[in-house]
């Protein structure tokens, strides 16, 4: 049986493709069932459509709270029976509720060497920060903004000339090789967490 896979995303999508690439090559054992997205037009929402995914949009307007939107957004994730929560550019800090919900099973993207930069702009905090290197980190998620433990990490170098554009894409290539790498480890049991530490079995 193929594990489930419920991504929640807000633009772009392009670590999503990636995904789903990677389970249609079997380069993952598992399967994208379900795609959340609080953008209605977010073109990742639209690939999702074309690859034939259930695809559902949740209105904030319509949850008096962070906390009872986030209730919704799990609700339809547990029908689903969905092993894996993928975070892909899902521009929203998840309420305490929803994390505790899926404690150890939810992944994110980040596009900085977490700890540094953390929160929103991250390639442009390295560039402002002067340092020589970057990257992208997959992390499981906790109750704080991009502080759960990390996974995988891949390092790029910030050149002089860097642009937030030019360090943006540098950074993503290696985002769509480690997200995959990470989500496949996961759904082969391969990872295991002990405090703030994540052991690869072998
Ligand atoms: C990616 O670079 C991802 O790392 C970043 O947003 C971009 C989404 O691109 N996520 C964050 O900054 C989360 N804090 P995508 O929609 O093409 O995958």
């Amino acid at each position: 049986m193929k594990g489930k896979i419920a991504v929640l995303l807000s633009g772009r999508g392009s670590n999503f493709r990636a995904l789903y690439k990677a389970t249609k090559k079997g380069k993952i054992p598992g399967e994208i069932v379900l795609v959340i997205t609080d953008k209605k037009e977010a073109p990742g929402a639209v690939s999702a459509k074309e690859y034939g995914i259930e695809t559902l949009y949740f209105r904030r307007k319509d949850y008096p709270d962070k906390a009872s939107f986030d209730l919704a957004m799990a609700e339809e994730i547990k029908k689903r029976d969905v092993e894996l929560v993928c975070l892909a550019g899902y521009m929203r800090v998840l309420s305490p509720e929803f994390v505790r919900k899926f404690r150890g099973r939810i992944m994110n993207i980040h596009p900085a060497l977490l700890p540094c930069f953390p929160g929103l702009h991250a390639q442009k905090q390295a560039i402002e920060y002067g340092v020589k290197f970057s990257g992208a980190t997959v992390h499981f998620v906790d109750e704080g903004v991009d502080s759960g433990p990390i996974i995988i990490q891949a390092v790029v170098p910030v050149m002089q000339n860097d642009t937030e554009e030019i360090l943006a894409d540098r950074i993503l290539k290696e985002e769509h090789k480690i997200y995959p790498e990470a989500v496949r480890l996961f759904l082969q049991e391969k990872l295991e967490i002990k405090g703030r530490r994540v052991f690869i079995k072998k």
